[in-house]
């Protein structure tokens, strides 16, 4: 990710807290601005994880999780087309749509170390931690001939300790994410298969 500090803490305006936008605009922004369909997957996995967390691990109503699954959905929405602003364009897009603060605060908090915003809210650090280790994931299902179908978190976790293997998931901050939660890997990581397997 090589992106520039936000350099700044506070985002969106809290009289818009409960403005969502409907799932089909969420998506119809993901077509309009990721045209690569690998990185629409991500973004679409990780928003079938954070919604099945909000609604297994927080009992959230409907209007929380669909922020989470908003948060998820949006997050890398300008990486194809402004790698090196990433994450402030979609930020301020959606600062323009008046969205809901604490779903543009997740987005900004989904790498502390390069946006220089620290995770704060249970939404901020469980995007954090599904993220990266999503994607990793994913890159571990590609390279079996029955992909996620018999996938075993102890695979997933042997492939993190090897360094060569999907070399650009920064294991660091995979590190970092899960300190700040009081969830283990392996707990995370078969959550996270369960809940993208399916995810097209
Ligand atoms: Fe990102
Ligand atoms: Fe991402």
């Amino acid at each position: 990710m090589a992106t520039h500090s936000l350099e700044r803490t506070q985002f969106g305006d809290i009289k818009n807290i409960g403005n969502i936008m409907p799932i089909e605009e969420a998506n119809q922004m993901l077509k309009d601005w990721v045209p690569n369909e690998r990185l629409q997957l991500h973004m679409k996995q990780v928003a079938a994880v954070m919604k099945a967390w909000a609604i297994e691990k927080e009992n959230a109503d409907e209007i929380t999780y669909l922020k989470w699954e908003l948060a998820g959905l949006l997050h890398d929405a300008d990486w194809e087309k402004h790698p090196t602003e990433h994450c402030r364009v979609i930020i301020e897009e959606l600062e323009k749509r008046n969205l809901d603060p604490e779903i543009i605060r997740c987005i900004a908090s989904h790498g502390p170390r390069y946006f220089g915003v620290e995770p704060e809210t249970k939404m901020d650090k469980m995007i954090y931690a599904f993220d990266e280790l999503s994607g990793f994931i994913h890159a571990v299902a590609l390279i079996r001939p029955t992909r996620y179908e018999g996938l075993e978190t102890k695979s997933v976790v042997k492939r993190l300790k090897t360094p060569a293997f999907a070399a650009q998931v920064n294991r660091d901050d995979i590190t970092d994410a899960l300190s700040r939660i009081d969830f283990s890997l392996e707990e995370i990581i078969s959550f996270i298969i369960i809940h993208q397997k399916n995810v097209v």
